[in-house]
């Protein structure tokens, strides 16, 4: 099972909500799988199953049918060896807790792999190093999810689920976080030891902008209909989103997601 160029493996996922008035098939039959180092945006409209999905590969819940494999192991046993860094849409912190212990939580944690991750180098990345010392109700929503963005990084796992982690900012801020993102993962390491990301986001442009990849997801229950190579050169900067190649990619994927479900 264990693929080397494979990261993570999704194979016939298909998931039911069956707590509800009637069962709800979320998404049936979804198999992909995500190169280690790679960029992956999952794009598909409010309520297709995203944030289901990329919780099924997190290991905070178990699918109805199919199977993921991360590195061969399933997502809980990875989760146990930190080898999963999640990224939710909220930023979560305690507010009772500085900024670096907030980012220090997960190596405290009882079995955490103290990988050597230096929190203060941490902050330093995502731009917080002067705040260290400050309180979550201190800081803006961006300077917030900066924290998370740390906090998942801390065990140093290889790799980062995100699950719409701009989806909160203002439009300004969430625009320089994109940004932001794509340095602090390329200066993570070369290009081939880098994080797998797995990216969610209903945003055209956010996945265009940070994406080696899109997957797009659409319909009742959701099914991939699209698996999108983007082939932009990097370091991305801002002018991109004016590129005409950029303009043809929002084109296409604005048409995958034509009569998406509201
Ligand atoms: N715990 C749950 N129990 C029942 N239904 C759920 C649960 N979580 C999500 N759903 C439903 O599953 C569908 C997909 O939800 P979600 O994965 O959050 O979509 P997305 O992240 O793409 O907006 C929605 O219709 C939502 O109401
Ligand atoms: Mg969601």
């Amino acid at each position: 099972m264990a693929n080397e160029t494979q990261h993570v493996r999704l194979h016939g996922l298909s998931h039911v909500f069956a707590d509800g008035r009637e069962p709800l098939r979320v998404f049936d039959d979804v198999s992909t799988g995500m190169p280690r180092g790679q960029f992956t945006s999952i794009i598909g409209p409010s309520g297709c199953g995203k944030s289901t999905l990329l919780r099924i590969v997190g290991g905070l819940l178990e699918p109805s049918a199919g199977e993921v494999r991360i590195d061969g192991a399933r997502p809980r046993a990875a989760q146990r060896r930190h080898d999963i860094g999640i990224v939710f849409q909220e930023p979560a912190l305690l507010p009772w807790r500085t900024v670096a212990a907030n980012v220090r939580l997960p190596l405290e944690i009882d079995g955490a792999r103290r990988r050597g991750t230096d929190v203060e180098s941490l902050l330093d990345l995502v731009g917080l190093g002067e705040f260290r010392d400050y309180y979550p109700h201190q800081l803006s929503g961006g300077m917030r999810q900066r924290v998370a963005i740390a906090r998942a990084l801390a065990v140093d796992p290889a790799l980062l689920l995100m699950d719409e982690p701009f989806g909160a900012l203002d439009e300004i801020t969430r625009t320089a976080m994109r940004y932001e993102l794509l340095r602090i993962w390329a200066s993570q390491a070369e290009a081939a030891t880098r994080k797998t990301v797995l990216f969610v986001t209903h945003s055209i442009t956010e996945a265009i902008v940070m994406s080696d990849r899109i997957v797009v997801i659409n319909g009742r229950p959701g099914r991939i209909v699209a698996d999108v190579a983007v082939e932009l050169p990097r370091p991305r900067t801002q002018e991109i989103e004016r590129s005409a190649p950029f303009l043809d990619y929002a084109d296409h994927l604005r048409s995958l997601l034509v009569g998406a479900v509201a």
